[in-house]
């Protein structure tokens, strides 16, 4: 049996190789952007089948520690960010706290007649009108997310393309003076469609997390909801929980 594995251990092998790998790239010697060993090496440095190798691997790129390039090799993906899920925050805030700089590509900015979900969770009346601000939200030049924002433009009706190019809750709370006060979040596992997955920069098809937020001022007056895809390579989501 090869030393580098356990045999008297109820864990499977590919698992034991799993554990290796992170280990390896927790202790840097196999660093983010760098190729690790290739399936061939591995299973020689371990004595084990190419099957086995694959396994472990494959989970790990399932779990976003590795990512594969198609003819090239595996490599170490960055960490996750940890979004802790209490705490009503902004995009700006959350990279400002990580000390990432973040920053906005907007790809719309219109005023339309509210969609009937939006206008239903917004209370607008049937011409109530809403903002549909489309971004691409960035840390550190890499794009984390898509946002669609919509909110009653009487609510905010100086509201402009520079405005939204940095943060809207900084405009809504700073210059405004409204103070943001709850939201309601549901979060659901998707499959990046062909524009997502362009704009996000993953293959299409791949995990994201979808992201409904409806935001309230004081007096539970609604004024944003906010439909954003999260790449989920990227992100996890933290809570803690009593009981
Ligand atoms: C996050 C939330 C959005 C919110 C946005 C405000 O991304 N998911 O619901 O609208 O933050 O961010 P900012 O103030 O940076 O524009």
């Amino acid at each position: 049996m090869n030393p580098l594995l356990k045999k008297n251990v109820p864990l499977p092998l590919y698992y034991q190789i799993e554990e290796y790998l992170k280990q390896k790239i927790e202790e840097k010697e196999f660093e983010v952007g760098k190729m690790i060993p290739s399936e061939r090496e591995l299973s020689e440095r371990f004595e084990v089948s190419r099957m086995t190798v694959r396994q472990a691997v494959t989970n790990l790129v399932n779990a976003g520690v590795l990512y594969r390039e198609k003819g090239k090799g595996t490599y170490v993906a960055e960490k996750k960010i940890e979004q802790p899920l209490k705490g009503l925050t902004s995009f700006t805030e959350d990279m400002k706290r990580r000390g990432m700089t973040s920053s906005s590509l907007l790809l719309a900015f219109d005023v339309i007649e509210a969609p009937r979900d939006v206008r239903k969770k917004l209370d607008l009346s049937e011409e109530g009108k809403v903002y549909c601000i489309q971004r691409i939200r960035i840390a550190d030049d890499k794009p984390m997310a898509i946002e669609t924002t919509f909110m009653p433009q009487e609510l905010l009706p100086h509201l402009t393309e520079d405005i939204v190019h940095g943060s809207i809750y900084q405009y809504v709370e700073h210059d405004l003076g409204m103070a943001i006060s709850q939201a309601r979040q549901i979060i659901e596992a998707r499959a990046a469609d062909e524009e997502e997955a362009e704009y996000l920069n993953i293959s299409p098809h791949s995990p994201v997390l979808h992201i409904e937020r409806k935001s309230f001022l004081a007096q539970s007056v609604p004024f944003e909801v906010v439909k954003s895809t999260y790449r989920a390579d990227r992100y996890k989501f933290i809570t803690d929980i009593d009981r």
